[in-house]
């Protein structure tokens, strides 16, 4: 089940399961960090939750000058690959089409699990941050349309 992310515990849970895998080790992302960033009030949350808590998370952002962002995604490593991912992109997009006609994102480009997932999806790159958060990396700007704003 999708939910909005309610808890201290939940919380905490999903600040382990970023703080515990790529890309955030490498982009040197602590603990402190992701729970501020999973509490943020301009962004969403919500959580693929099991008996066990939460399975993995996706966060979004409607507001902004790039409205309709998924600012990130995180399966826990033992229910990878097992389409959580993918069903969290799904619920993110059902809220995100109906508002706007573009879905952007950002992946490291040293991410290459997670471009290939994105391209599965349907997103495509349109640019490029190069030594965005940490020097030598990039971060790829996705993005899946619908067409124009204008039509
Ligand atoms: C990317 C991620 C959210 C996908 O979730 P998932 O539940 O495993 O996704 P699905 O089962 O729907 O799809 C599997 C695809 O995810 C990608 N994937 C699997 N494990 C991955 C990993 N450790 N890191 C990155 N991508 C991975 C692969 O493209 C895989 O496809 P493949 O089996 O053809 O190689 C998940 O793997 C994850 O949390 N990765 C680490 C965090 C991350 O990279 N987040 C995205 C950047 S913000």
């Amino acid at each position: 089940m999708i939910e909005t992310i309610k808890t201290e515990a939940e919380i905490s849970q999903c600040a382990e399961i970023m703080i515990s895998s790529e890309p955030w080790l490498r982009l040197g992302t602590t603990f402190a960090e992701a729970v501020a960033t999973l509490k943020d009030p301009d962004n969403h949350t919500y959580i693929a939750n099991t008996k066990e808590g939460p399975a993995g998370f996706v966060t979004i952002t409607l507001k902004g000058s790039l409205p309709g962002y998924i600012k990130r995604i995180a399966v826990k490593e033992e229910y990878r690959s097992t389409q959580i991912g993918e069903k969290l992109m799904q619920f993110a997009e059902e809220l995100i089409f109906p508002i706007t006609k573009n879905v952007f994102l950002c992946v490291s480009d040293f991410n290459y699990g997670a471009v290939r997932f994105y391209n599965r999806l349907g997103y495509e790159k349109i640019g490029e941050i190069k030594d965005y958060i940490i020097p030598g990396s990039s971060e790829i700007i996705m993005r899946k349309t619908k067409g124009p704003l204008k039509m």
